[in-house]
């Protein structure tokens, strides 16, 4: 193992910031920049949201196209350190971009309004974190505002989220009597100034709450509230264990406005100190460590032609062990192909470079003019395919057809490369060979239809069909009579995905309980890794 390498990876945190629109991820995201030096103002991320009023206007999902590729890895330097924030689509429609993205960092830092409290897209994507065990830290943000009592909100996120919560910092009031932080990190207090709304000194070291320094420094009222909330919390919440949040099992809070600079280095502070380095990844054949000499690496985003006259494509890889090294061959596993790099990117907040190397942690960004889909391995030669990147059902399906009979190669190549990309899914069904694709938002209709007239002057028409989920089909035993019945049976249902996998096209949650029932061997999953 070399040791410059290893100083690379111990360098590097990648992480990813996870929120229901306007919790404040854009905000937060700034300020973090802000602290690392990597941006000179407030403003200069722009935010990649969807606004609510613009969901069916898909012009303005090819502008933020644009704007997301700028914000899709944002890079900076603090203390020494690299951080590499990917950026996740907040808008529902987009989820399955984020959960893709998730893939791909090694934390994440959950926002939450303190006034709205946990929301439905927290929840779904905080779930796929559990599930993956990734550390997460906790920001509620907004605290000049008036919002829920902090224990109450610290109990709807173990609840909701079903996390194992435990502060690192306390607020001292809140909205117009928001007066600071209490770091129980440091044992340190921050006041916050309602009059220009920033921090005011560099704080006071507090060993021992009982100082009467205190009283002189909050008020009194204030000061004694603070005393019986830490003393409440030393009994309600379990220590901060640092190997317990490296494993998922718990998970630190902060409070603090983003908007208002308060409470963000903090949490940046805490995130240097605490937060994992390049994490170790499996494949389907072995665990691959991020010190291991060989460079591996696996696409988890394509971004699809910025220039519509270019059919370019921009592959993004996390390295995940190794040195990246422009101009080397690199084996493409899944075609079996020795690919080279002349032009590979990396990310800095306001612009991207032509670099020559990356190392664990890193995302490169390749070009590709249509090798890459999303999840395919990339090695120096060994045969290895990284796990970890699962579809899962779809909300809404149509089966799509090609309008346009004399442009049918055109056609094929679109549908083809827009699904590599991730746009959406298709399956065909076994009988009929009929196409049909699913999505996680009726928006990538519009996407998919508008995108495939303008890059591959091609023409498509949907039609309506009835399928309320698609279920991944596993069956330990595939001769069993039991198989070949619902095979039989089910034969109008039956379809295949990307690759190859079956897949039952349920038509109603009620169908999908009749069907285990009868077939209790064969077991319908709405994911595609089980
Ligand atoms: P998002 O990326 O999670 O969707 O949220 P974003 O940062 O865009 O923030 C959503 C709104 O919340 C923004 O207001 C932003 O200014 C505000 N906000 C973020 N942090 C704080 C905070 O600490 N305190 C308060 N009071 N507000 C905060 P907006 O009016 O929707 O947008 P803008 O016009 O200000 O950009």
């Amino acid at each position: 193992m070399s040791k410059a390498l290893l100083k690379e990876i111990n360098k590097r945190k990648t992480f990813g910031i996870i929120a229901h629109p306007d919790a404040g991820k854009t905000t937060l995201t700034e300020k973090l920049l802000l602290f690392g030096g990597a941006i000179q103002e407030a403003g200069a991320v722009k935010s990649n949201k969807i606004k609510k009023s613009a969901t069916s206007d898909f012009m303005e999902i090819e502008r933020q196209r644009g704007i997301s590729v700028a914000t899709s890895v944002l890079a900076f330097e603090y203390k020494n350190k690299k951080i590499n924030i990917l950026d996740t689509p907040g808008h529902k429609d987009f989820a399955e971009d984020t959960f893709r993205t998730l893939t791909a960092v090694d934390s994440v830092i959950v926002v939450i309004d303190v006034a709205k409290g946990v929301e439905e897209q927290t929840e779904k994507l905080v779930e796929v974190c559990r599930m993956r065990n990734i550390p997460m830290l906790v920001f509620i943000n907004k605290l000049d505002r008036e919002g829920k009592d902090a224990f109450d909100l610290m109990d709807e996120v173990e609840q909701k989220l079903h996390l194992k919560v435990t502060p690192l910092s306390w607020p001292i009031g809140m909205g117009e009597r928001f007066k600071g932080i209490y770091n129980l990190w440091e044992k340190n207090i921050k006041l916050y100034s309602t009059e220009n709304k920033q921090r005011r000194t560099e704080g006071l070291k507090i060993e021992d709450l009982a100082d009467p320094e205190l009283d002189e420094f909050i008020g009194e009222i204030e000061a004694e509230t603070l005393r019986e909330e830490i003393d409440l919390i030393g009994g309600v919440y379990p220590e901060f264990d640092k190997n317990a949040y490296l494993n998922g099992q718990m998970q630190p809070v902060f409070f603090g406005s983003a908007l208002n600079n308060f409470g963000v280095q903090e949490l940046l502070d805490a995130f240097i100190d605490i937060a994992p380095n390049p994490l170790p990844k499996a494949s389907e054949e072995r665990e691959v460590m991020p010190e291991e000499e060989n460079f591996t690496g696996f696409v988890f985003k394509i971004h699809a032609n910025m220039d519509p006259n270019h059919r370019n494509r921009l592959a993004f890889v996390k390295v995940v062990s190794g040195k990246f090294e422009r101009n080397k061959p690199y084996l493409h596993v899944r075609q079996n192909k020795n690919l080279k790099f002349s032009a590979p990117n990396a990310f800095f907040a306001d612009k991207k470079e032509v670099i020559e190397e990356s190392f664990p942690g890193d995302i490169v960004g390749l070009h590709d003019s249509g090798n890459f889909r999303i999840g395919d391995t990339l090695t120096e030669g060994e045969l290895l395919n990284f796990k970890g990147i699962p579809s899962f059902s779809p909300e809404h399906f149509r089966y799509v057809n090609n309008a346009d009979p004399m442009k049918s190669k055109q056609f094929e190549k679109g549908i083809d490369q827009l699904m590599d990309e991730g746009v959406a899914q298709l399956f065909t069904m076994d009988y009929n060979n009929r196409k049909i694709i699913g999505t996680v938002g009726a928006l990538q209709f519009e996407v998919i239809e508008y995108r495939l007239e303008h890059e591959y002057n091609a023409k498509v028409t949907y039609e309506n069909v009835n399928i309320h989920k698609a279920c991944w089909v596993e069956c330990h035993d595939e001769k069993s009579e039991e198989f070949l019945e619902f095979q039989r049976v089910k034969q109008k249902y039956l379809a295949r995905d990307k690759y190859n996998q079956l897949v039952f096209m349920a038509d109603s949650a009620f169908t999908i309980q009749m069907t285990q029932q009868k077939y209790p061997s064969v077991k319908l999953h709405f994911v595609s890794e089980f």
